[in-house]
């Protein structure tokens, strides 16, 4: 049997994967979150039901709630402040929660866990060098994962995000190779499906198919994003999880298939059976990052994963559950 520990594990990756991990022979997962972000919901109260799982409510931030675990074999550290409008509100709370959960996260795996051979994944964002393009002014397309991490202003709110993941991408390669553990770094580049929150693209197209809104407005129409499906998303994170060749390594996770978002937006329409008479298309400014997407080769090399959901089953998926479980007011 594999202990494995998801930090932030009620969140929308952690959830995800901790169904995928019980649903398999062999794992017991644990799940610790403070409810900072996720919802104690009806999808986790059937995951907790189950005699695989536990949940516990706990802030991460502080070092005694690290204090009394031990014996995970796998540990997959998710914790942190996702969520673009929280980085421009509390950059500063984005930025502590962020290092203070790398901090101890990383000083117990170390000295507490007890575990031989136990590994840690960590997760970072294609964010830590998102900033490359602006300090640059190129990235090569699809963009590998030695491209350089760059905070171009510090002033910038939104920089608190990218620079935690940053800072702690070198927190756990040096952590590592000092105290000679096992660990891997991700990053996710654009996930999608059930229960992502509200602020995201699809969300908020499907909330507005929903609302019928008139003329019906496309962000950034002209972008380019490569979308990953979250069940394909987890299948890679735990198959870097259970592959030595990937051990002090970093992992582009995405798809080679690379969406306008307008035609993704049109595909929401077909999906949904309502076309808006008028379109109120907005381009993005000149400077912003018109495409995004993901040299997934190494993962593919070192595990065989690739993704494999075509984006308009996703979508299906995604809309349904959306329709089903629509904004709450005042969110
Ligand atoms: N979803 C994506 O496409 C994406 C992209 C890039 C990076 N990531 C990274 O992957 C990880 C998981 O992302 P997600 O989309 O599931 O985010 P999420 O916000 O849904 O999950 C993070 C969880 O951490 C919890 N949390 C926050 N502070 C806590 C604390 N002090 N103690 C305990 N729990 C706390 C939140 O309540 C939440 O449930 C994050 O580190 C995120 O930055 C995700």
């Amino acid at each position: 049997m594999k202990r494995v520990l998801i930090t932030g594990g009620a969140g929308f990756v952690g959830l995800h994967l901790a169904k995928r991990l019980a649903a398999q022979d062999g794992y017991e997962v644990y799940i610790v979150d403070n409810f900072f972000r996720s919802q104690d919901d009806a999808e986790l109260a059937t995951l907790k039901a189950l005699p695989n799982v536990a949940v516990r409510e706990a802030d991460l931030t502080r070092k005694e709630t690290w204090d009394d675990m031990s014996g995970f074999d796998q540990v997959y550290h998710l914790v942190g402040i996702n969520g673009t409008r929280l980085f421009y509100e509390i950059p500063h709370e984005v930025l502590r929660i962020g290092v203070s959960t790398i901090l101890h996260g990383l000083e117990w795996f170390r000295t507490k866990n007890k575990t031989p051979n136990a590994k840690i994944i960590y997760t970072s964002s294609n964010e830590a060098y998102g900033d490359a393009l602006k300090a640059f002014g190129q990235l090569p397309l699809p963009t590998p994962e030695s491209v350089p991490l760059v905070v171009a202003d510090p002033y910038n709110p939104r920089s608190s995000y990218s620079a935690q993941k940053l800072i702690g991408e070198l927190f756990f390669i040096h952590y590592a190779k000092a105290y000679n553990f096992r660990m891997s770094i991700v990053r996710p580049h654009n996930f999608y499906g059930p229960r992502a929150g509200y602020e995201h693209v699809i969300p908020e197209v499907v909330g507005r198919v929903s609302a019928k809104v008139e003329p019906f407005p496309i962000f950034g129409a002209d972008d380019t994003r490569s979308f990953c499906y979250i069940d394909d998303a987890v299948e890679a994170i735990q198959a870097v999880m259970e592959s030595s060749a990937t051990d002090s390594g970093t992992y582009h996770i995405g798809t080679t298939e690379e969406t306008v978002i307008s035609d993704l937006v049109q595909n929401i329409f077909v999906l949904m059976g309502w076309k808006p008479q008028t379109l109120d298309i907005k381009n993005s400014p000149e400077g912003s990052v018109k495409r995004r997407l993901a040299d997934v080769s190494k993962i593919k090399k070192d595990t065989g994963w690739e993704a494999k959901t075509p984006l308009e089953d996703g979508l299906k998926k995604t809309i349904e559950w959306y329709l089903k479980n629509p904004k709450p007011a005042g969110k």
